[in-house]
């Protein structure tokens, strides 16, 4: 089982999955939580290359590009292994990201994007994709109060941005009805950590 989460930034997936992790492992499944870019060492450094805040000359192109590099990397040596040997994966941000922030915010094109992650992934699509819905005025807000989170290369980019970034996960969520599920991240912890656990339990009783 390959579960991925998405949404736009400050929406707190991170946060949310905490507690669903540790419900999961309480009733006997492993777990292995990861997150995207990075997750193995080299994808960690092409992470770093990739939202250093001195990069600012970073070519679009060569950005979706590196972000399907770290992907592949991550894949082969952390994900695959551990689905083989029945494991639950969660991994935050993943395929979806490269459209909704490539494709989509980037104006790269959300059918480009696809199509070169479907060669660096091999057409591994998640079974289920968490979106964490959330307005990016509130996201943002909630990461400049967040001390703990250093600000990346995307954060600062202008809030149109982010507004496509949301509309093109909410476009996707239409297009992949089957894997996605929509979670009100603008709701209290409590609400949107209930509604985690219930959609990864519904998935996994499928
Ligand atoms: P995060 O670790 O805080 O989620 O930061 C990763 C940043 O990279 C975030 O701004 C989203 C962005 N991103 C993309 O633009 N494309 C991708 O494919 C992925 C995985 C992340």
């Amino acid at each position: 089982m390959f579960i991925t989460l998405e949404g736009p930034e400050g929406s707190g997936k991170t946060t949310a999955v905490k507690a669903a992790v540790a419900k999961l492992q309480e009733l006997g499944y492993q777990v292995v939580q990861t997150r995207e870019p990075g997750g193995t060492p080299i994808a960690e450094q092409i992470r770093n290359v990739i939202l250093d805040k001195a990069n600012t000359k970073m070519d679009p192109r060569t950005e979706a590009l590196l972000y399907a590099a770290s992907r592949r990397q991550h894949l082969v040596e952390k994900v695959w292994p551990a689905i083989k040997e029945g494991k639950i994966v969660i991994c935050d941000r993943y395929l979806d990201s490269s459209l909704a922030y490539q494709g989509g915010a980037r104006g790269l094109g959300v059918d480009n994007i696809l199509n070169v992650n479907l060669f660096a992934t091999e057409n591994t699509y998640p079974d289920l994709t968490l979106l964490f819905d959330i307005k990016p005025e509130l996201g943002l807000e909630r990461i400049a109060k967040n001390s703990d989170r250093e600000v990346n290369r995307l954060d600062l980019e202008k809030i149109e941005f982010h507004n496509k970034v949301r509309q093109t996960f909410l476009d996707l969520s239409k297009r992949y009805p089957d894997r996605y599920i929509v979670i009100d991240a603008s709701k209290s912890i409590e609400e949107v950590q209930k509604a985690t656990m219930d959609a990864i339990l519904a998935r996994l009783c499928k």
